[in-house]
């Protein structure tokens, strides 16, 4: 047969095995994977030897920043760099400006996606005080679940009253995911942290005592109790503690529908020794080692990256003043495989959190998130012998921040497929503006 594009000679990884062959597309869709047929041929071919063949990594937590606060980032800037980094498919999150409640604010988001992403994307809506009756619209306009700040972070977006939460949580048939902090724990430690006591530590020691390990403890175990009372489908966002992993493990095992996310700079980073802001905070060795644990255990279903930009001038502040976020799109996939090469993870269980389990978690599985036929043609391919330097310089994002900078990586993406077509080859953008899709669940 006649293909679109045929992937050839590279190594076929899939959750459970890796297996040398071939993958065969049409009109956008996996035809095969696996030998072809000899006669087999295609309009366009990519030699794979040496390469691995990864089903699209999808990065299930990005804030592209647009519309309102597009001097941080914008959906064709964050959409470059993410394809640039591998990924093949994001969701972007409604803390924009204004956040995206309500279903006209939804559909303009949509809009702005449809005209400027390179990758397909899939937008979160906003649960707050004043939409709950516009959720079940907003779920037919193509949300992929919602966003809780249970605990407000940037943004300062208030977290909705126990009767909306409960309401919400008792209807909603999609899944709901939730920034887990107490704001009443953290105003206290805040206060304390700023005074003398703290003044010795370093940064990263601070900001954690800050915002504590306590703090996210107990707004997991209170949304958790939430979904067991309502049945209500749940998810955390950036899991940063082995106290927290431990909570959603005991829910997991009681039957609660919940999964869990982690992000690289939480599985790579020591609060002791490290200054980099993002809420809820890096933690210390200990929590580090419990969040690799839990991925191994299950417990943590999901890596995704947070990217969460903001100017460099912002960045650059002193710390009370920096805003809460890093940059990360573009150096998750890179990291990741690095840690493969380290031996931390099987790149079949890296396939597994970061393409299969994004997909099933948010409703998107089987378009999304595998390799089988009739799935959407989307691959990251990555050379495992790659040896390359992080340079926050070379990063697409609008601003070339990165906590990464000057990290050594053996492992990275050589090219981003998406639905048959070749977006990025060789670090050389091919995509177009105004590609991407809308992915909602089915
Ligand atoms: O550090 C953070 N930054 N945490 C959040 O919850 C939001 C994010 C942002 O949007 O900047
Ligand atoms: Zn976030």
């Amino acid at each position: 047969m006649r293909y679109d594009l045929i992937i050839k000679n590279g190594t076929i990884v899939t959750p459970d095995k890796s297996f040398k062959g071939d993958a065969a597309v049409y009109k956008g869709k996996i035809d095969k994977t696996g030998t072809l047929d000899p006669e087999d041929t295609a309009d366009e071919i990519y030699d794979a030897s040496g390469k691995h063949i990864l089903p699209g990594i999808i990065d299930a937590h990005v804030h592209f920043r647009d519309p309102g606060l597009t001097k941080k980032e914008d959906f064709e800037t964050g959409s470059i760099a993410a394809v640039m980094g591998g990924i093949t498919t994001v969701a972007d999150m409604p803390n924009v400006v204004p956040v995206t409640s309500t279903v006209e604010r939804f559909n303009g988001k949509i809009k702005i996606a449809k005209e400027k992403s390179y990758a397909d994307f899939a937008l979160f809506a906003l649960l707050n005080n004043d939409n709950l009756k516009e959720t079940e619209e907003l779920k037919e306009s193509g949300a992929l679940g919602f966003k809780v700040f249970f605990g407000t972070s940037t943004g300062d977006i208030a977290s909705p009253s126990t009767k909306v939460l409960l309401k919400h949580l008792e209807r909603c048939s999609l899944r709901t995911g939730f920034h887990c902090e107490s704001n009443e724990i953290n105003s206290f430690y805040l206060s304390e942290c700023r005074s003398a006591i703290f003044g010795k530590e370093n940064t990263g020691h601070m900001l954690s005592e800050a915002r504590p390990v306590f703090s996210e403890a107990l707004a997991i175990q209170t949304v958790v109790c939430y979904a067991k009372y309502t049945e209500a489908k749940i998810h955390i966002h950036h899991v940063t503690s082995q106290d927290g992993s431990l909570i959603v493990a005991e829910a997991k095992q009681k039957g609660t529908d919940i999964t869990a996310e982690t992000c690289p700079h939480y599985l790579l980073f020591d609060a002791d020794k490290c200054e980099h802001k993002v809420y809820p905070p890096i933690r210390s060795e200990s929590h580090r080692r419990g969040l690799w644990d839990a991925i191994y255990k299950g417990t943590i279903d999901i890596i995704a990256s947070d990217h969460a930009p903001h100017t460099t001038a912002e960045k650059s502040l002193p710390v009370w003043e920096e805003p809460a976020g890093l940059s990360g799109v573009e150096t998750s996939v890179p990291l990741m495989l690095n840690e493969v090469n380290k031996g931390s993870l099987s790149l079949n269980d890296y396939v597994r959190i970061a393409s299969e389990a994004p997909a099933k978690t948010w409703g998107i599985y089987p378009q999304k998130g595998n390799l089988l036929p009739g799935a959407d043609a989307d691959f990251t391919i990555v050379d495992m012998n790659m040896e390359k330097t992080i340079l926050a310089d070379e990063l697409h994002s609008k601003n070339r921040t990165s906590p990464f900078d000057g990290t050594k990586v053996k492992g990275f993406p050589v090219a981003t497929i998406i639905r048959g077509k070749i977006v990025m080859q060789n670090g050389e953008l091919k995509g177009t503006k105004g590609y991407g899709i809308l992915v909602s669940p089915k």
